[in-house]
């Protein structure tokens, strides 16, 4: 698929957006099983439901411009996950494996707030009204679960802190 023109970017942008969501709803569940603090738990198991959300609105966008998504793989996701899953299977004490889910989370996030960002602000040059609503409500979600698993540093490393010591 050729990339010539800012309407062609934008769409470029989405298609990688799409295929990250689609990587991190798949990645999620095995992240929320690892974590060990019930409010960790439960701030990821939530955003896999926010993900599924921003997946089909994503796609929503792709129908209404009669757009083919594509079966191209964010690659760059691909290995934010792997890179987090290796580093994760690294640490045998819970608390501090917590405190490595945060910093896992808050890379995937800020990859997916500067992609959200970026493509928001194609869609209000390219005059995209419905695309600027929906991309400006997504990114708002994102920086939400962000400052959301930021929120929960100061007890997880206490937690580490002290699980580290036994
Ligand atoms: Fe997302």
């Amino acid at each position: 698929m050729n990339t010539n023109t800012p309407r062609d970017l934008f769409f470029d942008q989405l298609r990688d957006l799409h295929s990250a969501e689609s990587q991190i709803l798949s990645s999620l569940p095995g992240l929320a099983a690892r974590a060990a603090y019930p409010p960790l738990c439960a701030l990821i198991t939530e955003h896999a439901g926010q993900t599924r959300r921003q997946l089909e609105m994503l796609t929503s966008v792709f129908q209404r411009h009669g757009m083919e998504l594509g079966n191209d793989k964010s690659k760059a996701v691909e290995g934010l996950i792997a890179g987090g899953d290796a580093h994760l299977d690294q640490v045998e004490v819970p608390q501090t494996r917590d405190l490595m889910l945060t910093a896992h989370c808050a890379r995937i996030e800020h990859y997916e707030i500067a992609g959200y960002g970026v493509a928001l602000r194609l869609a209000q040059r390219l005059g995209l009204q419905e695309e600027t609503s929906i991309l400006e409500s997504i990114l708002q979600e994102e920086l939400a679960a962000a400052h959301g698993l930021e929120a929960l540093e100061p007890a997880l490393f206490q937690m580490a802190m002290e699980g580290g010591l036994n």
